[in-house]
């Protein structure tokens, strides 16, 4: 019997036990061993719960037990998850984890500690919840050079984004559906604002490099700015727009960002919709590949977990490659990166931006506003072109 414990009994926490519990026979024959959970350290109570006397408040309980040999981190935010995670690393004991905040902040360092102490950090439910996508990096694609990840990784605003585009819901009201599916993060900004999908993409683009990518360096914006009137334009060029987590590297330069996009309908990303996440990866001998699935929610996320789990079991003693070291990767500016933009000017504009912009595309929808494509240009010129026009409404990038 393997002893597993479990920090935090929140959603996906909640969701590792019923795993554990409702696929046990299946995995205990995966592992040649049964795995039972002695332990859920949370602050609360769970009166009525059926595992309310395996709650305990003291994390030294677990620590300090040996019969544990690994820990669930499905608490969330950088402390005290951080503290727990390596005391529990320093004491030999395995931590899987969904914690992504903790992964993009010390994922290097917990790593180097499990490695010192012959167990291991895992994180597969970081990134794409239910996504085979890190274990995939470290082994599947182990021969590759990947040189490009582009990702839809937050479920919360693909959710949202898709029940605008299709339903035209509110921006309010979508937000407090996806919160009440269990989606969102505690706090929404983290996934609106794009932070949640930023530590995402540095994770990724860690693992693609093998170097640390700190997501502080990660541009990012999220999908506040746009509106209902974005959506007319996108339906009429018959695009969708997604927040985009791209880490891209030319020639040895890596440029990693965040934002939304315009995609056409061909784009092998354009059907991934409502809390779908999918990870699109280059490599450079396998060329394209796509992995796509749940990317929040309960149980998804909690299988991404216990996966992990069971490879820590089948590997008590030993911890498996996954190479990602402290050295901090130095970003090329994404200002250099060439794409086109959908932009959208009060009317009165048109003739500045035919003067200014050069060729563009325009794109008719409604009387008062002129909207248009530009051709390929660098982001910086873009912002030279554009910053001079005046009453501009919105401005979008276009992935091709
Ligand atoms: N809030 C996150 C999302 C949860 O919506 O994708 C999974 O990381």
């Amino acid at each position: 019997m393997i002893q597993v414990a479990v920090f935090g009994y929140g959603t996906v926490g909640s969701g590792v036990v019923q795993v554990i519990d409702d696929n046990n026979d299946l995995i205990a024959k995966r592992v040649g061993e049964r795995l039972n959970v002695k332990y859920i350290l949370d602050l609360r109570d769970f009166p009525g719960d059926k595992n309310q006397e395996k709650v305990v408040h003291d994390v030294n309980i677990i620590l300090d037990d040996p019969e544990v040999e690994i820990i669930c981190e499905t608490m969330g935010g950088v402390k005290p998850a951080y503290q727990y995670t390596k005391s529990a690393l320093e004491k030999g004991k395995s931590v899987c984890t969904s914690n992504k905040e903790l992964v993009a902040n010390h994922g290097p360092e917990l790593i180097k500690i499990a490695e010192a102490n012959k167990c291991n950090y895992m994180f597969e439910a970081s990134v794409g919840g239910g996504i085979p996508i890190i274990r995939a990096m470290n082994t599947s694609l182990a021969a590759e050079n990947i040189v490009k990840i582009i990702g839809i990784l937050n479920g919360t605003t693909n959710y949202m984004l898709t029940k605008m585009a299709g339903e035209g819901t509110s921006y309010d009201e979508v937000l407090k559906k996806a919160q009440d599916l269990g989606y969102a993060e505690r706090n929404p900004e983290a996934d609106v604002e794009g932070y949640d999908a930023c530590r995402k993409i540095a994770i990724l683009a860690s693992l693609m490099t093998g170097h640390y990518v700190k997501y502080e360096d990660v541009y990012t914006e999220g999908i506040t700015a746009i509106t209902p009137m974005d959506f007319e334009y996108a339906k009429k060029l018959g695009k969708s727009i997604k927040l985009l987590a791209i880490a891209d590297d030319r020639d040895g330069k890596l440029t990693v960002m965040v934002a939304p996009f315009m995609i056409g309908a061909n784009h092998q990303l354009n059907g991934v919709n409502d809390v779908f996440n999918a990870v699109y990866v280059t490599g450079n001998m396998l060329d394209d590949a796509m992995f796509y699935g749940r990317g929040a929610g309960k149980l998804p996320t909690a299988s991404a977990v216990v996966a992990d789990v069971i490879e820590c079991a089948r590997n008590i003693g030993r911890t498996l490659p996954c190479l990602w070291d402290e050295e901090v990767v130095r970003l090329a500016d994404y200002k250099e990166v060439k794409r086109r933009f959908f932009v959208r000017v009060s009317r009165e504009q048109r003739g500045a931006v035919l003067n200014q912009v050069g060729p563009i595309k325009e794109v008719a929808v409604c009387d008062e506003e002129f909207a248009f494509i530009t051709p390929v240009m660098t982001e910086k010129a873009f912002d030279d072109k554009i910053k001079n026009l005046k009453g501009v409404l919105s401005v979008i990038r276009v992935e091709e």
